[in-house]
């Protein structure tokens, strides 16, 4: 997967990738992937079968580590902080709080089959979030 539309500011976007590679051993999945989502808008990634769409959205929470470019949820950068003009990776822990704020259904999306749908649904608030479980059954049934 390579290109992508125009990059806009950090500030506007709520994902915005600058340049992304990613590479498993000698295969080089993401060339260079520039794209900018706004709040609000909705984007579809399309592409043939193992062409990286995946592998891109498990960069946007961290869950793969990009070789190189930048990329920014929010504005804030992903899995790095950086100081005196270096990336550092960030400590789980807070890689973990991060990604809490980022929603990602999986192409696999292993649900627990011994629940409720609204069991599944309200599993990452009430678990990951601490809300209560009144807030989290009201807000369950929302599009
Ligand atoms: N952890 C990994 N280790 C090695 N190769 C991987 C890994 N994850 C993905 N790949 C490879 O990277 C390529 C892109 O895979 P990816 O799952 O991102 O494709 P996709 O566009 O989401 O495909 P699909 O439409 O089938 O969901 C594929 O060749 C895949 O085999
Ligand atoms: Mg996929």
């Amino acid at each position: 997967m390579s290109g992508g539309a125009a990059v806009a500011d950090s500030d506007a976007a709520m994902v915005l990738a600058e340049g992304v590679h990613k590479r498993f051993g000698a295969l080089e999945v993401l060339r260079g992937i520039d794209l900018s989502v706004r709040r609000g808008e909705v984007a579809c990634i399309i592409g043939p079968s193992g062409s990286g769409k995946s592998t891109f959205l498990r960069c946007v929470n961290h869950l793969e580590k990009i070789d190189a470019g930048r990329l920014f949820a929010d504005g804030v950068l992903v899995g790095y902080e950086e100081r005196g003009g270096r990336l550092h990776e960030l400590h789980e822990r807070e890689v973990a709080r991060r990604r809490a704020e980022i929603g990602m259904v999986f192409q696999h999306f292993y649900l627990f089959p011994h629940m409720t749908v609204l069991d599944n649904v309200c599993s990452g608030p009430l678990i990951v979030k601490g809300v209560p479980r009144a807030e989290a059954e009201a807000r369950a049934p929302a599009p």
